[in-house]
């Protein structure tokens, strides 16, 4: 078993969310804005943020412990990579600050990790996080992104353009497919 993630471009992005994150609300999961930092935020209560390992990482991990590791049972010491550090991480949280929601785009533009709690799901919080990093993806130079969608996902993902490419295959005990959007 393993835990999948596309390591043939390992090269840090400059631009890969350093310095200070922002967030603004919206009334609907909109892409706003330009240059590092935030630039989505959705429905709802809550707001999007873009940022470094070091500036989300904590409840980042907080939420991929919760989602990923205690209620998917993937093994602990396969969710967490050497490609955290080198990621953007896309950050949901209630203006109180209880975090809801994660994901990360790696160097390359492979997109992943996408994680919600369990209590705030349905809420738009998952496409607001996908659309933030999709867009991160864009205004770092990226044309396309890909991703390793768990199968039970795979129609989430395909309402943001997604098509899925090649056969199941599995990723730390999970079915998965390769999914890609053209940006
Ligand atoms: C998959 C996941 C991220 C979706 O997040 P979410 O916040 O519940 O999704 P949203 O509320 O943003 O849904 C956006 C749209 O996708 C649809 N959708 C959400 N999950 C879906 C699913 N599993 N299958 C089909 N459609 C789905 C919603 O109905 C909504 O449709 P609408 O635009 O017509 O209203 C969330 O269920 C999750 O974290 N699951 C556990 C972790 C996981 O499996 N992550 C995926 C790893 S590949």
């Amino acid at each position: 078993m393993q835990r999948r993630e596309r390591i043939e471009t390992l090269i840090p992005d400059p631009a890969s969310g350093r310095g200070e994150p922002a967030s603004v609300e919206l009334p609907s999961p909109t892409l706003v804005g330009q240059g590092p930092g935030l630039r989505v935020a959705a429905a709802g209560n809550f707001q999007v943020r873009l940022g470094s390992w070091d500036e989300l990482g904590e409840e980042a991990r907080r939420i991929r412990l919760e989602v990923f590791v205690a209620e998917q049972r993937v093994p602990l010491e396969l969710e967490f990579d050497s490609m955290d550090p080198v990621s953007v991480h896309a950050l949901a949280s209630r203006p109180a600050g209880a975090a809801l929601g994660t994901g990360r785009l790696l160097p390359d533009g492979h997109i992943g990790r996408i994680a919600v709690t369990r209590e705030a799901r349905g809420q738009r919080v998952g496409a607001a996080l996908l659309l933030s990093l999709m867009e991160a993806a864009r205004q770092r130079g990226h044309r396309q992104v890909e991703l390793f969608a768990q199968v039970h996902a795979e129609r989430f993902y395909q309402r943001f353009g997604f098509i899925t490419v090649g056969p199941q295959f599995d990723d730390a005990g999970i079915a998965h497919v390769t999914m890609r959007a053209s940006l």
